[in-house]
């Protein structure tokens, strides 16, 4: 069957040209409360499989990376920590594209590249660094108790930095959805098309 032509659609960008614009989004949407790359869902895969929301702080293109921020003590990092490899997904519900980045997640805390991803926090975002209760403990009460200051949330701070390996994209389209993978070859990117 031969192939049909979209050119509204990203997908049929040319594959550097389609890391690219996928960068661009990512990056567009860390002052973009709005934009649909704002929210991916990580999913890691250390003993069982988990999944939960995260914000984008940071993407760059070359690398292809993903910048979050969460808290040291949280489940995911222990996660990521036994196993780095990880999938971060979004769905842009205006365009009806499906997003996939595959990757293997780096983990900073306490250090300079930490640091630096510490300093322009609002204190709001910050202080929710300094919650006493580690994530995931019980409590007899719905608020957790947070130490006043930011810098109380130094400590538990981290960055995490999800290096893309690969990528997949969904287009849905009622005339026929389509799929394609992205992957690296020779310093650059090929796409491939595959069945949806
Ligand atoms: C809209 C939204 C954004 C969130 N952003 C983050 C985030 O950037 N970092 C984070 O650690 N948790 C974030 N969370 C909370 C996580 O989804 C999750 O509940 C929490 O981090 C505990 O996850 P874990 O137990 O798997 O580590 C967000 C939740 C929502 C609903």
């Amino acid at each position: 069957m031969s192939e049909r032509r979209e050119p509204s659609s990203p997908i049929h960008l040319a594959p550097k040209e389609l890391v690219a614009w996928l960068a661009g989004q990512w990056r567009d949407s860390v002052s973009n409360p709005d934009s649909p790359y704002r929210l991916p869902i990580l999913v890691t895969m250390a003993g069982s499989p988990a999944g939960r929301t995260v914000v984008v702080r940071e993407a760059g293109e070359s690398p292809l990376e993903v910048h979050f921020h969460t808290d040291l003590r949280s489940a995911k990092v222990a996660q990521l920590r036994e196993s780095p490899a990880c999938l971060l997904v979004w769905y842009d519900a205006r365009s009806r594209i499906q997003v996939q980045a595959r990757g293997q997640a780096r983990l900073h805390s306490g250090d300079e590249r930490a640091r630096q991803a510490w300093e322009p926090l609002p204190v709001h975002n910050g202080r929710q660094y300094g919650q006493v209760e580690f994530p995931g403990t019980s409590l007899s009460h719905p608020l957790a108790e947070v130490l006043p200051e930011k810098e109380d949330g130094w400590r538990n701070f981290c960055l995490g930095i999800v290096g893309i390996a690969d990528l997949e994209l969904l287009q849905l389209d009622r005339d026929g959805n389509i799929r394609c993978r992205v992957e690296p070859s020779g310093g650059g990117w090929i796409k491939r098309w595959i069945a949806p």
